[in-house]
């Protein structure tokens, strides 16, 4: 039997709350975008009703009218194709003897690659009580079968994934007719979250960056208070999210609309690193030697642009190679319903895995960083699909869209 649960809605203070955003393992698994769900997956339950069934928040007539339409037994069926729906109060009881049929439970941690949680999570909170409720049982890891089934993606969720992206390119082409010399970097992301939410988006996908001049070399730069100079590029990493499903863009557009020969000479090595690094992802790749083959094509490029030399290269530290100076972080992560998706990074690339490819140099001296990020999905045969392949991305094209 395997349990999963929905997220809290985190409280601010007073009476005031964040938005709510869905665990994507219930989500994936059900459809259900509702707080205080449970679902329990129970294959070998005796009784046809057990095997997969749904607790949900009561609703009624009274609670639609203060707090909304919620699911009801009917609508839960027609979102998740679950057919054995209760009310969360009755939760308990039926665990009970759930808990009686079955001698193991698959219980969901977070064992992402990533995560970094200091809250306890609604999950981690039932799992603590389960266990202190139900000792002499087995409890195994669902995560190696999540992350295995979500890091490839079926053409629904493909498709869902390219909308996000397609409203993620509306964005930026609103931007790029946007931008000119001392608008501030807040304005530019209202910008894309006007456009984002016209189209429908549940919103951001994450945290946007819109990070000009120096600014662009602080990687998790989101303050976006600045304003944009004159001769500076703005590094903008945004993304849009479509049902839940992400996107994930980088691009670097001069504040003028025309690079300098430095700045498009920066452009072009990262540009030619992106394109030839994607080429890399095919079934069989594994991550770790794909980021050891970026490394080498980043080395030619720094050591053209003059930023590094064949000596440094010669004497680098294995464990961090020359190239690390100007790009200093991953070139690829999984991508889906959470930005940096679920997958096992030590297992071979598979067709249907949605990558990133985000190459970068980043020159503090020069008040200069450019990142590209492009999202791919693996084929069978032949080279990744560029889910962005729309998304203005030369210099030319650039140049062209902001005169
Ligand atoms: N925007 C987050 C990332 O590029 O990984
Ligand atoms: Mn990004
Ligand atoms: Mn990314």
């Amino acid at each position: 039997m395997a349990i999963f649960n929905s997220n809290d809605i985190y409280p601010v203070s007073a009476d005031s709350t964040l938005p709510f955003a869905q665990h994507r393992d219930i989500f994936y698994l059900s459809g259900v975008d509702q707080e205080e769900s449970v679902l329990i997956i129970f294959p070998d339950a005796t009784k046809k009703e057990y095997k997969e069934i749904l607790f949900l928040k009561e609703t009624n007539e009274h609670i639609a009218v203060w707090e909304g339409e919620k699911l009801d037994e009917e609508s839960a069926f027609t979102t998740s194709g679950i057919k054995t729906v209760y009310w969360l109060q009755d939760l308990e009881k039926v665990l009970f003897e759930l808990m009686t049929m079955a001698s193991a439970v698959y219980i969901n941690t977070n064992e992402h690659y990533r995560a970094n949680v200091e809250t306890q999570t609604r999950e981690a909170r039932f799992i603590k009580a389960l266990q202190k409720k139900y000792p002499a049982h087995t409890y195994l890891r669902s995560q190696p079968i999540l992350q295995r089934l979500r890091s490839v993606k079926e053409k629904e969720e493909i498709a869902l994934i390219q909308q996000a992206c397609d409203i993620t390119e509306k964005g930026l082409r609103r931007v790029l007719k946007f931008v000119k010399p001392n608008v501030a970097e807040y304005e530019i992301e209202a910008e894309y979250i006007h456009e984002f939410t016209i189209n429908r988006a549940t919103g951001f996908a994450y945290t946007p960056i819109v990070a000009s001049g120096y600014n662009a070399c602080v990687l998790h730069y989101i303050e976006n208070n600045q304003v944009c100079k004159d001769g500076d590029i703005i590094l903008m990493d945004v993304g849009a999210s479509y049902a839940n499903y992400a996107s994930d863009m980088s691009r670097s557009i001069p504040v003028s609309g025309k690079f300098t020969e430095r700045q498009k000479d920066v452009y072009n090595a990262v540009l030619r690193v992106k394109t030839a690094a994607a080429k890399l992802l095919v079934p069989g790749t594994i991550w770790a030697d794909y980021h050891i083959e970026v490394g080498k094509l980043m080395t030619k490029e720094l050591i053209n642009l003059g930023l590094i030399t064949s000596e440094d290269v010669k004497n680098e530290d294995p464990k961090w190679p020359a190239y690390k100076e100007y790009f200093m972080h991953g070139t690829s992560h999984h991508m889906g319903l959470d930005t940096h998706d679920y997958g096992i990074l030590t297992e071979p690339m598979q067709a249907g895995m949605v990558f990133t490819v985000e190459p970068g140099i980043y020159i503090p001296e020069e008040n200069l960083g450019i990142r590209i990020e492009d999202d791919y999905v693996i084929q069978e045969k032949g080279e990744p699909f560029n889910l962005m392949a729309n998304i203005p991305i030369t210099v030319d094209e650039i140049e062209g869209l902001m005169k």
